[in-house]
């Protein structure tokens, strides 16, 4: 049984992996410090698999908590999620985003070297490109972060970039994700950030179940075909495929790969909101505002890439991705 580690692992994003890979016979070990997710999610990554994944709370900027995880266990491969992520707060606080983005990964790859692990798949973002150019984004348009939180990312990317050229065993497959949403079936997990939702899904969920009186819909006065901005939003299980797909990948190649992983289709912030409604038959109550510092008009991904070398593609839409986060905040709220 291959072993796994995943860093972050506790995270939305982590924790619907971590169901996953069990469930594909993967053996899993989450790596967390907690700081944006709560140890009862080991309870429903049980509940759902029948397994509880081996858990270590350690930061990723400490060698000796790394360290002592690799000793521990025999990693073959690692999926490296953990890291900060509100765009807004890498502004506040750049140097804590780059410790922990940017150290907290360089931390990782030493360790992976003392311990001779050659493989890691990557969570970067769809921020890496900046202000689009032009539309859909593939994976060679330029790279320009706007945001402390962006160039984290890129320079992280280039760290394993530069660090997989110097090992012709080394495997990494770097993902950029465009906006992930929504939740696992069992409505036992999904996204549930510790503070106020920087993002706009979990935070329509919140003013659906009466969390939050209104939405605020930052700008309506974009050239978009409403007025509101344009996002490409993925279903959380098509992102989780990519991961699997991915680490097969990393196990057939050496190198060093980039993916977009994004459905190709855009969809504005009304369609979010009115698909919502319509699924819960609730009036989301919305405040119209100005427009949000550093946000665009309009970005979505082209994901021929990973269709092409991957053979992975986003088959879930919009009414499945508001459903299932709509049936994890029945279970979060009611
Ligand atoms: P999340 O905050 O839910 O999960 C990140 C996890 O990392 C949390 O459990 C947190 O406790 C942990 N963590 C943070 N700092 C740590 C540290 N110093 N040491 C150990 N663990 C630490 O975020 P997510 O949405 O699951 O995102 C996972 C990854 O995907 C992040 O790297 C994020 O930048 C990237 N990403 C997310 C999105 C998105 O919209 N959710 C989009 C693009 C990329
Ligand atoms: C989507 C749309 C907002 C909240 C961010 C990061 C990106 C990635 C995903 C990590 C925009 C509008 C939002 C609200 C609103 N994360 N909105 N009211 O900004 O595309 O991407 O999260 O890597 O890096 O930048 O996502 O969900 O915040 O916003 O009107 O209360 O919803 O203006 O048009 P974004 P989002």
């Amino acid at each position: 049984m291959r072993k796994i580690l995943l860093t972050g692992g506790m995270g939305y994003i982590g924790s619907h992996a971590a169901v996953s890979l069990i469930e594909k016979g993967y053996k899993v070990v989450i790596f967390d410090n907690l700081s944006n997710s709560k140890l009862e999610t080991l309870d429903a990554i049980k509940k759902i698999t029948g397994v509880r994944p081996e858990f270590v709370k350690g930061d990723i900027n400490s060698s000796s908590n790394l360290d002592e995880v690799f000793k521990n266990h025999r990693i073959e491969i690692v999926i490296h999620f953990a890291g900060l992520k509100a765009v807004g707060e890498s502004m506040e606080k750049p140097l804590e985003y780059f410790q922990t983005n940017l150290t907290g990964t360089i931390n990782l790859l030493n360790l992976m070297k003392v311990h001779d692990i050659k493989r890691i798949v990557f969570s970067s973002s769809a921020t890496v490109y900046g202000k689009p150019k032009y539309l859909p984004l593939d994976e060679i348009h330029t790279t320009c972060p706007e945001n402390p939180y962006g160039e984290s990312k890129l320079y992280a990317e280039n760290i394993i970039k530069r660090y997989a050229e110097t090992d012709p065993e080394f495997s990494s497959v770097i993902l950029r994700y465009f906006n992930p949403v929504g939740a696992h079936g069992s409505g036992l997990i999904g996204e549930n950030p510790i503070d106020t939702p920087n993002n706009l899904m979990p935070y329509v969920v919140k003013v659906v179940y009466g969390e939050f009186e209104h939405l605020n819909i930052f700008g309506n006065d974009y050239p978009t075909f409403d007025g509101t901005g344009v996002r490409d939003y993925i279903h959380i299980q098509d992102l989780v495929e990519g991961h699997e797909l991915a680490l097969d990948l990393c196990f057939k190649e050496k190198g060093f790969h980039v993916f977009n992983l994004g459905t190709g289709k855009g969809s504005s912030v009304m369609d979010v909101v009115k698909t919502c409604e319509k699924i819960s038959k609730k009036k989301v109550d919305l405040v119209f505002s100005s427009r949000r510092f550093g946000d665009v008009a309009e970005t979505y991904a082209t994901a021929l890439k990973a269709e092409k070398l991957l053979h992975w593609k986003a088959t879930r839409d919009l009414n499945d991705m508001c459903e299932s986060a709509l049936n994890y905040g029945k279970n979060l709220y009611e």
